[in-house]
């Protein structure tokens, strides 16, 4: 035999030099879930580990966390029903606790960097992305303006990075253009791309208790049947300014994480989802898998598959693994 490929793994010195991707905490953005009030640190059943903070119980959560090396953090309301309107007035409301933490965490921490999400389901009393009219259709033209507007209230709160999430066409161009119109030319937009009608979002919805009321995303969110589309949805994205392009969720769909990778010279970002964390946490929880080997490994494949970002609920176990030295040994 001329070629053994078992010599570039026969130790750990060799395998580094062997290694094609590296992750570190920098790759990484961490979400929050926030709920107004106080002394609130309340756990998502589903989501063992993560919490619904308020603002107080979060400060000092967000300091550790910064000093383990995480500097982007993607925050996401709880907001209660009563608050909840057909326009999703709540959003861009004066008086949106929401709004306010965003720019207590700014004015606390001016070194984070803070990612919104726009999408009207947090507040939308129907738990749609867009306007729901009488006939249950969601519209997308009327939800554009409600969208931007939200926009431009999380850009005037501080928020270095937006994500829409709604899905619907031409918004992120609308956005980019509200947010320009208001001053606010160097905010961001790190579009939900290829985002797909997916079963892996549920802890999620019961964090923010935003389920749709009524039917489904599936007119506005992609088929998970369907990858050349994604590339249809870059396209667009990238001609209306986005800077760069999401996948969600992460592990069902690496292929479109490739695919957008190969197609396009914006940074990829990929949401390792709510139901992906679930689904591993669960495993580990009986004992059938090991947290500390199964965790770094599905990370690893989201990065190689081509993700620059990703958005995780396990930014801080992973770099708490980092700073005890656990990681990097494969
Ligand atoms: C809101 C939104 C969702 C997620 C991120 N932004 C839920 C949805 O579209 O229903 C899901 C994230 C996760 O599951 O971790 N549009």
């Amino acid at each position: 035999m001329q070629i053994r490929p078992r010599r570039n793994r026969k130790n750990k010195a060799i395998r580094a030099f062997a290694q094609e991707t590296h992750l570190s905490v920098d790759n990484l953005i961490y979400p929050i879930f926030v709920y107004d009030g106080k002394g609130i640190k309340n756990e998502v059943k589903s989501l063992p580990g993560n919490f619904r903070w308020s603002l107080d119980m979060l400060l000092p959560e967000i300091e550790q966390c910064l000093k383990l090396g995480i500097n982007t953090y993607v925050i996401f309301p709880a907001v209660a029903e009563e608050l909840k309107d057909k326009i999703a007035s709540y959003s861009y409301a004066e008086e949106n606790f929401y709004l306010h933490i965003l720019r207590k965490l700014k004015e606390t921490f001016p070194e984070i960097c803070l990612m919104t999400d726009v999408a009207m389901d947090p507040y939308s009393s129907d738990g749609h992305d867009g306007y729901v009219n009488d006939k249950g259709e969601i519209v997308n033209d009327t939800s554009l303006p409600i969208l931007a507007k939200m926009a431009v209230a999380q850009a005037q709160a501080g928020a270095d990075i937006l994500g829409p999430s709604d899905m619907m066409d031409g918004r992120v161009g609308f956005i980019r253009e509200a947010l320009d119109i208001a001053g606010f030319t160097d905010v961001s937009i790190m579009s939900y791309t290829a985002k797909y009608a997916s079963a892996f979002y549920g802890p999620f919805r019961d964090a923010l208790d935003s389920a749709p009321k009524s039917g489904d995303k599936k007119t506005y969110q992609m088929n998970p049947a369907n990858s050349r589309e994604a590339l249809i949805e870059a396209s667009l994205d990238v001609q209306e300014g986005a800077d760069f392009l999401m996948v969600k969720p992460a592990l069902p769909y690496l292929d479109i994480i490739a695919l957008l990778k190969q197609n396009f010279e914006q940074p990829i970002a990929a949401y390792n989802v709510s139901g992906e964390c679930a689904m591993l946490t669960a495993a580990c929880q009986n004992g059938w898998l090991n947290f500390e080997k199964a965790m770094p490994e599905m990370l690893m494949s989201i990065r190689r598959a081509g993700a620059d970002v990703i958005l995780t609920y396990f930014a801080k176990a992973y770099a708490e693994m980092v700073k005890e030295g656990k990681i990097g040994q494969w």
